[in-house]
């Protein structure tokens, strides 16, 4: 008989195997519909929704550096630790999604 999946288990998502995820690496995965954007940044995987909170544009592709990304649209850029905006035009946060490993596998999930 297979282990029962919890509700936990059920709400994440994989990315990929962590080895190929280099850093820098950036990418979109769905999370229960909503376009989540995962980066790795000196080691870390970070996850937030991939929508700039002034005018819903992607965030994906955007520059990272001092743990920030920038939108490019406008400029606004977002700290990839909180989601919290450090320039304008942003003022709102993005919502932040936790990510974890397992057995050489990255997964998001909300928060
Ligand atoms: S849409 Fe991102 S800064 Fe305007």
């Amino acid at each position: 008989m297979s282990e029962a999946i919890t509700a936990e288990q059920a709400d994440w998502v994989a990315v990929g195997p962590e080895a190929e995820l280099p850093e820098g690496h950036q990418c979109a995965v769905n999370v229960q519909g909503v376009s989540v954007l995962v980066v790795r940044y000196e080691g870390q995987f970070y996850a937030l929704r991939n929508n700039c909170t002034h005018k819903d544009y992607p965030l994906l592709g955007g520059e990272v550096s001092q743990g920030r990304i920038t939108c490019e649209k406008h400029g606004a850029k977002f700290e990839l630790s909180t989601g919290k905006p450090r320039t304008l035009p942003a003022v709102k946060p993005v919502r932040l999604y936790q990510t974890r490993t397992d057995q050489g596998i990255v997964y998001v999930a909300p928060l």
